[in-house]
């Protein structure tokens, strides 16, 4: 129908035409901002960092939520509720290896992850937490084993080629994590 419409227009005269474009150029010319005045574009957004250091995720996110699944892998948990945990802690580890992918406030945070090969492992990181994700939705402890395998090469492999033998931020594992 638009269409048509603006074709018979067309034919009556050139003027009409702007009608049919999206765009008019009198209302451009309008909301163009002047030259002289860059304050009305807005800002660009700051690129999100995390608040803390990435050997605080490491400690409080990404070892609190793997011991359980390995101990789980070991022994299978006995309730659904004890399965139920083991689901979140396999979401913390798929979501953390994205979250790893950002920046905090630890001194090495930014060169770690504009290294192409701390995506790669942080990937990795979190594939084998869906593995881990899709085990404890089946309740399957075989499974769990296997992603459980898998997360833990994840880790060694990064710590290997990443980590000193001294935490930037003097932030370590809890020797008493998981509690009895
Ligand atoms: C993409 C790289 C990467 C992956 C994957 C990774 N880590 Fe780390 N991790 C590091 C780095 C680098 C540090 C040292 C941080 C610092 O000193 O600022 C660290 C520090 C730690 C620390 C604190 C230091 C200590 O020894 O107590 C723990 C605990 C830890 N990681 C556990 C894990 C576990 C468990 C996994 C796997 C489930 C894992 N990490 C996966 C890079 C990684």
């Amino acid at each position: 129908m638009r269409i048509t419409a603006c074709l018979a227009l067309i034919g009556l005269s050139l003027s009409p035409l702007y009608a049919c474009s999206p765009n008019k150029p009198a209302e451009m010319a309008q909301q163009a901002p002047p030259v002289s005045a860059p304050a009305t574009s807005p800002p660009a957004a700051p690129p999100v960092t995390i608040p803390v250091s990435l050997n605080a995720v490491m400690v409080a996110l990404v070892d609190h939520a793997s011991e359980p699944l390995w101990l789980d892998a070991y022994e299978a948990p006995k309730t659904a509720d004890r399965w139920r945990e083991a689901e979140y802690n396999a979401y913390q580890m798929a979501v953390s290896g994205k979250l790893i992918q950002l920046p905090g406030s630890g001194p090495n945070d930014a060169d770690w992850v504009a290294a192409p090969e701390w995506k790669a492992f942080a990937d990795e990181m979190s594939a084998a937490g869906m593995d881990a994700l899709t085990a404890a939705q089946a309740k399957d402890v075989n499974a769990l084993n296997i992603a459980g395998d898998r997360l833990v090469a994840s880790c060694e492999t990064c710590h290997k080629k990443f980590k000193g033998d001294l935490t930037s931020m003097g932030i370590y594992k809890s020797p008493n994590y998981p509690p009895k």
